[in-house]
């Protein structure tokens, strides 16, 4: 665990969730190996955390139904956190056989898309995350809890701000070591999310909530830079801007990592993540999926990946 290292100040700490949330939404079947590949390959691109699967009912997430093998097969960074998204009891038993390093248990703030997500109700939901609680007590495992809908949701559209934060607090309640404040299909605006963190975070750290931002309607890297200027450090982003929500209407990609990191380098925030590199894994993705991905940085290049001065603009004095 590297919770130490997970240095605050300035420097931005990206989760990569592809794994997770960026192929739990693929409808063709990527092999166990290809996902520990992948995963094998982002574990060394500058990653201290990622999402590495779900343990989740297989009728729910086919795509995801080979977690056990995967974290089994992973080659652990020693360096990074390893997170599996847990929905119940057994979820969390199987992760923990599996040696996830932290559960993240994820719960809507909407009654409706709880129920059309996780088939239950958010108290039977709670209920449930008690247990969990007691019987990570004591293990190396750390609890994530992540608020879905949080800035809005598809079914019921404006979300209570009071409602997030009573939330959080049974949470924290809970003895949850982080929270994430989730925008599931992308309805978060700027000024929302710089009153909702500001809030947030009288209430824990910033090494202990993160953002997890969609892209549905472009206001992915607004988000995450209104979330940054309110003091948030800590934002979720998956590979080629991948991902989705299959039991949310509408859903669409995360914010994409390279897009994320590169507006980063850019603007001299930190993140000690490698973009060559995640450019390169990026590209390789169109081939692993069978279609183009959102992403936009793979396409266009860095803003230093400049173009050959074409003959004839040479010839003009
Ligand atoms: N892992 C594997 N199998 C699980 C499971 C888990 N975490 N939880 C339940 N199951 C199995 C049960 O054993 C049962 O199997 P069976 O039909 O072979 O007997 C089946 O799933 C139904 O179990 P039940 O407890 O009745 O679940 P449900 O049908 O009410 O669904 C959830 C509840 C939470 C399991 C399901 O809605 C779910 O997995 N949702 C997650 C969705 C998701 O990942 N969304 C995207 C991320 S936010
Ligand atoms: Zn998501």
């Amino acid at each position: 665990m590297n919770t130490a290292t997970e240095g605050l100040n300035d420097r931005l700490i990206v989760q990569e969730v592809a794994p997770r949330d960026g192929l739990q939404i693929e409808p063709t079947w990527v092999e166990t190996d290809d996902k520990v590949a992948l995963i094998d390959q982002l574990s060394t691109a500058g990653f201290s955390r990622i999402e590495a699967g779900s343990f989740v009912s297989p009728k729910a997430i086919p795509a995801l139904r080979d977690g056990d093998a995967v974290f089994h097969r992973i080659k652990r960074n020693p360096d990074v956190i390893y997170v599996a998204l847990i929905p119940n009891v057994k979820g969390a038993e199987r992760a923990m056989a599996a040696l996830a390093d932290e559960l993240n248990l994820v719960m809507s703030a909407s009654q409706t898309h709880n129920r059309a997500n996780m088939r239950m109700s958010c108290e039977n939901s709670l209920t449930g995350f008690g247990d969990i609680a007691k019987r990570v007590r004591g293990s190396h495992v750390t609890l994530n809890g992540t608020v879905a809908t949080a800035f809005g949701c598809p079914f019921e559209g404006a979300i209570d701000e009071g409602r997030v934060l009573a939330i959080v607090d049974a949470y924290l309640e809970l003895g949850m070591h982080g929270v994430t404040l989730a925008d599931t299909t992308g309805m978060a605006n700027p000024r929302q999310v710089a009153r909702i963190v500001t809030r947030v975070l009288e209430r824990i750290g910033p090494d202990a909530l993160t953002l997890h931002f969609h892209n549905t309607r472009g206001l992915g890297l607004a988000n995450v830079l209104a979330a940054y200027e309110a003091g948030a450090r800590r934002f979720d982003a998956a590979l080629g801007g991948l991902g989705g929500c299959p039991f949310a209407p509408g859903a669409s990609g995360n914010i994409c990592t390279e897009d994320l990191v590169n507006m980063c380098d850019e603007m001299g925030i930190p993140t000690g993540i490698d973009l060559v590199k995640l450019l390169e894994l990026s590209r390789a993705l169109p081939a692993l999926l069978g279609h183009d991905v959102p992403g936009q940085l793979a396409k266009s290049g860095r803003n230093c990946d400049v173009h050959p001065v074409p003959d004839y603009v040479r010839s003009i004095v």
